[in-house]
């Protein structure tokens, strides 16, 4: 049980709701009590005890349905077309049109930020399938629903970002590319849910996934680099990763600033003997991982690359 002496227990829901302020522009209404926030859902805002949708939506009877996390900070959106992007392309892997366009859900999402007067905020865009017949097959449902909820988010204590994560690898492996890609990102999490719920009764916020082959894939929720020597190694998406768009932004910091990433795979071995090691993703941002598995990483406290790239990764985030 390697974390439960250095992490408290970890709440019962590690990602919660709490107040952070919130950079207004001029004009811009005030933010809303997290209870009050409204959602949208297919082109109307309803208050939270009003937002529903059908019991027989296969996005809740069988998870088929795709999902984005964004984030905004100051009232923008962070790589917000690359988001739409890769919504895009999920739901082209599973064969689910949107019904909306780019430019409507763009919209959508601003008019909801300001409705619950939140410049800064985490935005989950949504898009089930919709309500259809008790079997699987999709062509049995009509009008895919499109939800969006802007939110606060808080997924790890701020003392943790100091202090960095302690993890540890799950015995559940990251889904097999050739089954459920990694790369989609649907709304059946329970493959990353299993290796969740290991790492929380071992006591530790976050897991290791590794892939069919036995290589690291990714952390539930995250992506995962290494520092060794000097240079920044992750693995690449054929690992079984998602494509994280934060990853791609870190890739284009550290290069920015004159560090060689590799984009290749890598073993637990890898991790252990790394220098330093850090996780990266939306609702996490960026943050230092300073024990793996038992073993220290590096001094065992966040490594100046890592922390760097955090750094440089707000400035961007806020630019
Ligand atoms: C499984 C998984 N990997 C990685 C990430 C990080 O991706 P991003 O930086 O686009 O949020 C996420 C978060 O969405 C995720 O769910």
């Amino acid at each position: 049980m390697p974390c439960v002496a250095t992490h408290a227990k970890p709440s019962e829901d590690s990602v919660s709701v709490q107040s952070q302020p919130t950079q207004k522009s001029a004009g811009a209404p005030a933010q809303s009590s997290p209870a009050a926030f409204k959602v949208w859902i297919n082109g109307q805002l309803y208050e939270k005890p009003d937002a529903k949708i059908s019991v027989y939506d296969h996005g809740l009877l069988y998870g088929d349905g795709v999902f984005e996390g964004l984030r905004s900070y100051g009232g923008k959106v962070f790589r917000l077309n690359e988001h739409l992007d890769r919504l895009w392309n999920s739901a082209k892997a599973i064969a689910l049109e949107i019904p909306l366009s780019r430019e409507q859900i763009a919209r959508a999402m601003d008019e909801t930020l300001k409705a619950n007067g939140l410049a800064d905020g985490y935005i989950r865009l949504i898009v089930t399938r919709g309500a259809g017949t008790l079997g699987l097959d999709p062509a049995r449902t009509s009008d895919p629903q499109v939800i969006i909820i802007t939110d606060l988010i808080a997924v790890y204590p701020a003392e943790l970002y100091d202090a960095g994560l302690e993890i540890v690898t799950a015995s559940t492996l990251r889904n097999h590319p050739a089954a459920l890609n990694p790369r989609i990102k649907s709304l059946n999490y329970l493959n990353n849910i299993l290796a969740k719920i290991e790492c929380l009764q071992a006591g530790c916020m976050e897991a290791l996934m590794l892939n069919h082959k036995g290589e690291v894939a990714e952390c539930t929720a995250d992506n995962i680099f290494l520092v060794r020597n000097g240079v920044i190694t992750t693995p690449p998406t054929d690992a079984g990763v998602l494509e994280g768009i934060t990853r791609d932004a870190v890739i284009e910091l550290a290069r920015e600033s004159g560090l060689e990433v590799r984009i290749e795979p890598i073993t637990r071995h890898d991790v252990y003997i790394a220098d330093e090691c850090f996780l990266t993703g939306t609702a996490v941002e960026v943050i230092a991982v300073v024990k793996v598995d038992s073993r220290k990483i590096g001094s065992g406290t966040p490594g100046p690359i890592a922390r760097d790239l955090k750094d440089k990764f707000h400035k961007l985030a806020r630019s």
